[in-house]
């Protein structure tokens, strides 16, 4: 699959999937600017995706949940490698607990970040994606947007609203050949993965931990980040030209839905 000459935006692209979607995109030929908080992180990510290949790497601290954040990042990315073609929302977290502890803060900052963001950014973005007459649009998502669980609150609400809003999206830009669909995270190896295991009682190995969350999935085992990366590059190729408004389970058979 070939993106020579596009440009990716991947929110959370300095590490777990994100990072694994922005190097595969920048193995595959674009320019990729990477969005997160942290600067570590992110000059880390920057410098190991920059040995890929030719294209253009970008660093770029921005906490998605601020609005005029995510003005000013945009543009310093257009700046410096032309306008967006593929937007990949992806920052997030794990955010559940039962509702009646879930105060209205929390409610908003959940928001914030997994859904405002992504419309903040699309809103940048379409007007360039309809010019060109092409675009790829992905949310990153969870299984609980279509299954929620009891407990699950605020994240499957958010995740759920993201979902309407690719759907939205879907119908809207088809027309001016911009394609947007969502992918639904079950349980892949990453940072977040690691976190949940360091808020357990740490009885085994991280290793151990994560073969026995593994055994409990119908595949027998967690996902890698490169395999929910594999299917971001195949959505926003070329390839994908008749896939749209499309919500996809990466979660190796775990969701109770289609
Ligand atoms: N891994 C899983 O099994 C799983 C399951 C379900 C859903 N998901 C979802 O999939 C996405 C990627 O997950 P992951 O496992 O790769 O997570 P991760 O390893 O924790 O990475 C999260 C990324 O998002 C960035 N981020 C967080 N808050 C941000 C903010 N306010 N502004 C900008 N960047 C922010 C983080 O960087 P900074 O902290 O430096 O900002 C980091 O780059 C997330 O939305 C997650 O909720 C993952």
């Amino acid at each position: 699959m070939d993106l020579s000459g596009k440009t990716a935006l991947v929110t959370g692209g300095s590490q777990g999937l994100g990072r694994a979607m922005a190097s595969a995109f920048h193995s595959a030929g674009a320019n990729v600017a990477l969005l997160a908080r942290r600067d570590g992180p992110l000059k880390d990510a920057q410098k190991e995706i920059e040995e890929n290949g030719p294209g253009k790497v970008g660093a770029y601290q921005c906490d998605v949940t601020d609005a005029a954040e995510i003005e000013t990042v945009h543009k310093h990315v257009v700046e410096a490698m032309g306008p967006v073609d593929i937007l990949v929302n992806n920052a997030g977290k794990s955010e559940a607990h039962p509702f009646m502890s879930i105060s209205d803060e929390v409610w908003q900052s959940d928001l914030d970040l997994k859904l405002f963001a992504a419309v903040r950014l699309a809103r940048h973005i379409i007007p360039a994606m309809i010019s060109k007459r092409w675009g790829r649009i992905i949310n990153v998502l969870n299984t609980a947007a279509k299954a929620p669980p009891p407990g699950s609150a605020p994240t499957s609400v958010s995740r759920a609203a993201g979902m309407a809003l690719t759907k939205v999206l879907a119908g809207e830009l088809a027309p001016h050949n911009i394609l947007v669909n969502a992918l639904l995270i079950g349980q892949i190896k990453s940072d977040q993965i690691q976190r949940a295991y360091d808020a357990s009682d740490r009885s085994t190995s991280f290793e151990q931990f994560v073969v026995e969350a593994g055994k409990r999935l119908p595949m027998g085992r967690m996902g890698e980040a490169s395999e929910v990366a594999d299917v971001a590059l195949f959505l926003s190729s070329d390839q994908a030209s008749y896939l749209t408004g499309c919500a996809i389970n990466m979660d190796g058979g775990l969701s109770r839905v289609v």
